[in-house]
């Protein structure tokens, strides 16, 4: 049962160029809300019933408040557009607890990179580090320096960020920022698909095909190219889902998770889409097509788990740890 509390918008805050950031607050009690920690996110509940994520950005110390930032997307499915055009302060709305699939892993240092709006989580990791003295830096770029939100916050951290607006800096050097990378650290990567597919390449390009040092997490498919899904020889195969005790025959095509849903199995999910990695399901035996934008190549290769709101079996018999 996803855990869901109506909490009040206290306040509202122009932050940049279409970026407007709430505080969200308890209606009737002063009682800290839920601990989080950086790179979490919370669901939000819009006019249509559906949901939408974003990542908490304020102080996971500061329990009275939680705060998100939203950049309006205009071709977007519409919950940006419900906070910019309809949401006020005084209003309640919906949210679920926060979850963490984008958690900051201890390494020697952190080389956190950030495009657009993809620098919510990135500044409480940033600040995290900072207050733990754990070496660090971000970079942060956005297409002018207009649109970048929370600038004069993130100058508090010094010369640990970098600033790159793309109309009069460029783009971040990302090979070099690869390059600098001392033995054992990580990159956290945030912002469009586009963004991501360079830090990869770069990677590549600088520590061979090992991409393992590479973290991130994407708010949406837009950018990522179509591919082919993998061919299977059967038009049916076996799902198994071991702890819940169902055997099933489907077609390669058959979505797991609603199938799974449909039966009353509970299954964590958020974007059903591949990104989010909430509906991360162990394999107990099987292969499949991953399909989803979570796991690293390596983890994808190691057919441990699975994302079973995308991805789909290329095996006669699968069986799940559900
Ligand atoms: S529900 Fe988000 S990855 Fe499956």
């Amino acid at each position: 049962m996803v855990e869901q509390r109506e909490l009040r918008v206290s306040q509202m805050t122009w932050e940049a160029d279409g970026v407007v950031s709430l505080c969200l607050t308890r209606i009737e009690s002063d009682d800290p809300l839920p601990p989080w920690e950086p790179g979490a996110h919370i669901d939000i509940y819009v006019p249509d019933g559906t949901t939408r994520q974003y990542s908490l950005c304020g102080d996971p110390d500061d329990r009275s408040c939680w705060k998100i930032a939203v950049l309006l997307e205009p071709k977007g499915r519409g919950g940006s557009a419900f906070v910019h055009d309809q949401l006020r302060v005084g209003d309640r709305l919906l949210v679920t607890r926060p979850k963490n699939h984008f958690v900051l892993e201890d390494a020697p240092h952190h080389a956190l990179i950030a495009g657009g709006i993809g620098i919510t989580p990135m500044m409480a990791m940033a600040e995290r580090l900072a207050r733990d003295g754990r070496p660090f830096h971000l970079t942060y770029g956005g297409r002018a320096a207009a649109s970048m939100a929370f600038r004069r916050r993130l100058a508090a951290l010094g010369d640990r960020v970098s600033f790159l607006a793309e109309d009069t800096d460029g783009r971040p050097d990302l090979e070099a920022i690869l390059r600098e990378l001392p033995d054992g650290g990580l990159v956290y990567v945030c912002g469009p698909v586009g963004l991501l597919r360079a830090v990869e390449k770069a990677a590549e390009a600088v520590h061979g095909l090992d991409q393992d040092v590479i973290r991130f997490e994407l708010f949406s498919r837009t950018g990522v190219e179509p591919r082919e899904p993998v061919t299977v020889d059967s038009d049916t195969y076996e799902l198994v889902l071991a702890k819940s005790g169902h055997t099933l025959r489907l077609t390669p095509e058959s979505n797991i998770l609603e199938v799974a849903l449909a039966l009353g199995v509970e299954v964590e999910n958020d974007c059903r889409d591949g990104i989010c990695g909430s509906c991360t399901t162990q394999i107990v035996s099987g292969t499949v097509d991953h399909r989803d934008l979570v796991l690293t190549k390596k983890e994808q290769a190691a057919m441990d788990t699975m994302m079973i709101c995308v991805s789909r079996p290329t095996c006669p018999r699968l069986e799940l740890n559900l």
